[in-house]
């Protein structure tokens, strides 16, 4: 049987990304774990209006979505755990600067470039609704089609309730392939 417990977020896993953006002429970097797709060509980030982040992002209407890497946990965790309004976190990671003015992290395997579309405000957060611009993939990440390759990517992933790291796991077949499988 199933328990109530109450209004609870259940939509984890969910990727990791570290969101970068100009802020007072420097570069700024956040964890996040609270993204989203919407539809097929734009995605959702939400963070917490006190966020330094916030505010270059809606100055420059620009940011980064990068992808986790296992390598990258540390430092990740570190811009997640510290602010940019106490801290300079400018030099954590190398990075270039997108069209938009955005700093493009490098170790990142995938790196989205985005422009911010429309900002969600809720109580306590702001959630931006982005365009993706550009996508950028390291090489031997791709498939030999040059779609992006989940296996050769290896994203991480976040879990709130336990306030974990996940690795992606094994791949089970083809989607339609199930859909084959199923009798009544
Ligand atoms: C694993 C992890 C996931 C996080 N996810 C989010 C998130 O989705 N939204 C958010 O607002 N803050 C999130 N945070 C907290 C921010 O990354 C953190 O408060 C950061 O220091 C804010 O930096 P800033 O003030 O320089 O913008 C997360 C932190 C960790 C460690």
């Amino acid at each position: 049987m199933k328990k109530d417990i109450g209004s609870v977020l259940g939509l984890y896993p969910t990727p990791l990304v570290v969101v970068g953006a100009m802020v007072d002429g420097k570069a700024n970097w956040l964890l996040a774990g609270h993204v989203g797709i919407i539809g097929h060509d734009r995605v959702m980030v939400s963070m917490a209006k006190p966020h330094y982040t916030n505010k270059g992002v809606k100055e420059n209407r620009a940011l980064s979505l990068n992808i986790v890497s296992e390598a990258m946990l540390p430092a990740a965790s570190y811009v997640g755990k510290v602010s940019g309004a106490k801290v300079d976190k400018s030099e954590v990671f190398a990075y270039t600067t997108g069209e938009s003015g955005a700093p493009l992290l490098t170790e990142s395997p995938l790196t989205m470039e985005c422009s911010v579309e429309d900002i969600y405000e809720t109580e306590t957060f702001e959630s931006f609704i982005l365009k993706i611009d550009h996508t950028f993939v390291e090489e031997d990440k791709l498939t030999e089609k040059g779609k992006i390759d989940y296996r050769k990517l290896q994203p991480i992933l976040f879990e709130m309730p336990t306030y974990e790291y996940v690795k992606t796991g094994e791949v089970l077949g083809k989607c339609l392939g199930f859909a084959e499988q199923y009798q009544k």
